[in-house]
């Protein structure tokens, strides 16, 4: 497979794939300081809930590298956490990061980024083998955004789900959304499955409601940038219209995520911040006559279930999710 890791630690600086230049070109891009990364997170040069976790963790252990003081490293904490506020698992990062600097200092702090970095990709295996079953021989799956390895430190979430069930030889096809304004779909969903191997028709978002009243559509399933208690899903806007077609239609609705993207203290949908993005992104004519939200909320009523690396939770919801998150805390070794 041709698709490099997202984010890395290189010769005392961060090494990221530029997703601004995909499909036409893979290249590049070197973060060496605090503000470069914050840069890179704003321009979405990285993206994807997991990979702005594995980001955040090394922002804060380029601050430690660079800065002098104890209090410019937490300062430098709190603006990454701040680039972004709609994926949980940034401020997620930057947090399990910062705890580590406090306790062993700049060494520490690139440990632990590098620890979530290894632990990302095995977490999206396992999240791939929960919920391969979900996608039946064949099936039609239709997907929203880009969930894939890129979106992620590698194997990816939602796309890892379908690629799990292509690696055991149940040939899915994959329906993907375009995904307006940015076209992470388009760029780089196709992409990946290309890379991959596994066939796709890419379809402009509009079309996926009349795509499932035909029956072309067997499960639809998405990432998520943040889950509330209550299983209410923050994903790419659109999500929700794509939920709400597949109720309509019978079509099962996943959701797939590690439970870094689980947040429990947060209630509901209502309460999770909603990323707005430039009037520039739809065409710089529209400055001040605008409305460009990054993401939506799709109810837990619309989702079938919500898969895991410890597993394929069901509803309801507020009993399945904490459960979720307890086991996987059980499973990953205790800092010494
Ligand atoms: O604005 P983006 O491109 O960062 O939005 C990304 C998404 O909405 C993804 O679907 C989500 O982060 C899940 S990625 C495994």
């Amino acid at each position: 497979v041709t698709i490099p890791a997202t984010i890395e630690w290189r010769n005392g600086a961060i090494r990221l794939v530029d997703q601004r230049a995909l499909p036409q070109r893979l290249k590049f891009r070197t973060c060496r300081s605090v503000d470069d990364l914050c840069d890179a997170i704003t321009t979405l040069t990285i993206r994807g809930a997991p990979a702005l976790g594995a980001a955040g963790a090394y922002g804060v252990a380029v601050a430690a590298h660079t800065m002098r003081t104890k209090r410019q490293v937490e300062a430098a904490a709190r603006k990454i956490a701040s680039t972004r506020p709609t994926a949980v698992n940034l401020a997620w990062g930057v947090d399990l990061a910062l705890d580590a600097f406090r306790r062993d200092g700049a060494a520490g702090a690139l440990l632990e980024a590098d620890r979530i970095a290894t632990e990302d990709v095995a977490r999206n295996q396992a999240i791939g083998s929960s919920g391969a079953p979900l996608i039946p021989e064949q099936a039609n799956v239709l997907t929203h955004c880009h969930s894939g390895s890129l979106a992620c430190v590698g194997y990816g979430t939602a796309l890892g789900v379908i690629r799990a069930a292509a690696e055991q030889g149940r040939r899915p096809h994959v329906y993907v959304d375009e995904t307006r304004p940015l076209l992470q779909g388009a760029r780089l969903t196709m992409w990946e499955l290309e890379q991959l191997d596994i066939p796709a028709t890419v379809l402009p978002d509009s079309a996926s409601a009349s795509l499932m009243a035909h029956g072309k559509v067997d499960v639809a399933i998405v990432g998520a940038d943040r889950i509330a208690a209550n299983g209410d899903v923050a994903n790419k806007i659109g999500t929700y219209a794509v939920a709400l077609a597949a109720r309509e239609h019978g079509v099962p609705f996943y959701v797939a995520a590690p439970t870094s993207t689980i947040d429990l203290d947060t209630q509901t949908g209502a309460d999770i911040a909603i990323e707005e993005r430039g009037a520039t992104e739809l065409g710089p004519q529209f400055e001040g006559r605008a409305y460009n939200p990054a993401f939506d909320i799709t109810p837990a009523r619309l989702i079938t279930a919500i898969v895991t690396e410890v597993g394929v939770a069901r509803p309801p919801y507020r009993r399945s999710l904490p459960s979720h998150v307890q086991r996987a805390k059980e499973a990953v070794t205790p800092h010494s």
